[in-house]
């Protein structure tokens, strides 16, 4: 990774009041608390109303970051909006969010990289910044996975949730935030975890599902598991710091016994990690910034802490970055 010139400046987020606890899935499926706890840690997570969208998450996950930011977002001139869910096929999230905070310069787009989507997110905002080609990136992970999840479905249904959070990425030569990266992409492993759209045929297999998320959940296990610890060295390997050093690991929050499972394969400690999962669930897209912006505002996080984040899922892809707080 060239030297980067980005520096990560503000942070928000936001989850829907609506809970969806285990015990009310226990009401719908045939599953139980201590089967859902065991199994991925998760307790509750938040779900949209009806009338709620990603565009709606992403709003109010900036109006959050607004608040906590001293400056203006009016110079903002890229906002990307990470998502799988986004609410129309076309305009993009990105589009409604220039619109509705009334960003009159600016380029915007929607990014699908499922459960990857932020980091890979993050990386192309330092990209951009760093060639000189943006000043001032908006890079938003959100998800109303609800919207396509089928509760009749106890394998999947147990696991997602819905939120959004939002991070400024700004120009700064001085103290820039990123320090280096891995990025990997497996699309013959792609029917492992998909949701069907306008094709139902993929890698020459019919597929079954009618939008909704359907998985192999043991295969998406088994790949994540092997791959995301060679991947932290790969990350690793581009910098002069060790893993010891690093302060924070942030893993996409998928499932608890996966990141354990991780962890120990990587020798990082779990007390060192942060998720998202217990109180949001799987949220794709927004589980790596909910969980950042959590430590956050429980003060866990402080200024020049190394941190390494990595985001993993359907493609199958993945993206690590390790970089320094410093907001
Ligand atoms: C989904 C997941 C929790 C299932 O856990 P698992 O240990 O692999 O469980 P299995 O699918 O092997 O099922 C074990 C048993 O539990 C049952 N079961 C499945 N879901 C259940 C539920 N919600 N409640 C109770 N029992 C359940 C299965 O039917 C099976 O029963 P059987 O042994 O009688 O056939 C796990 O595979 C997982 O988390 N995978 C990764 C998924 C993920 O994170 N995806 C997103 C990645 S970004």
């Amino acid at each position: 990774m060239i030297k980067s010139k980005a520096r990560i400046t503000a942070i928000g987020s936001y989850v829907p009041k609506r809970r969806l606890t285990n015990d009310d899935l226990e009401k719908m499926v045939e599953t139980n608390d201590q089967w859902i706890v065991q199994r991925t840690g998760i307790k509750e997570r938040s779900v949209a109303n009806e009338d709620e969208f990603t565009s709606d998450i992403s709003y109010k996950a900036v109006k959050n970051l607004m608040e906590r930011y001293d400056k203006s977002v009016d110079d903002v001139d890229m906002i990307i909006v990470c998502t799988l869910t986004p609410d129309f096929k076309t305009p993009s999230v990105a589009s409604y969010i220039q619109a509705k905070l009334g960003i009159r310069n600016t380029g915007a787009m929607d990014l699908n990289v499922a459960c990857a989507g932020f980091t890979y997110g993050l990386y192309v905002a330092n990209g951009l910044i760093t060639s000189g080609l943006n000043k001032k990136v908006l890079v938003i992970g959100a998800e109303t996975l609800s919207k396509v999840t089928d509760y009749t479905d106890r394998t999947t249904c147990i696991l997602f949730g819905d939120g959004g959070g939002a991070v400024l990425v700004e120009y700064d030569e001085k103290q820039p935030s990123f320090i280096s990266s891995h990025l990997g992409s497996e699309g013959e492993k792609g029917n492992s975890l998909y949701s069907t759209n306008l094709s139902n045929t993929m890698n020459g297999k019919n597929l079954i599902g009618n939008g909704n998320i359907v998985q192999n959940g043991r295969e998406v296990y088994k790949w994540a598991v092997t791959t995301v610890p060679k991947g932290i060295q790969s990350v690793m390997k581009n910098t002069s710091i060790e893993l010891e050093n690093v302060d924070w690991f942030v893993p996409h929050s998928a499932n608890l016994r996966m990141i354990e499972s991780i962890c120990e394969k990587s020798g990082f400690p779990i007390e060192r990690t942060l998720y998202s999962l217990v109180n949001y669930g799987n949220t794709s897209a927004a589980s790596i910034p909910l969980s950042l912006d959590k430590a956050v505002r429980e003060g866990k996080i402080e200024n020049g802490n190394k941190i390494l984040l990595y985001g993993f899922g359907g493609g199958l892809a993945q993206a690590g970055l390790l970089i320094e707080w410093t907001i």
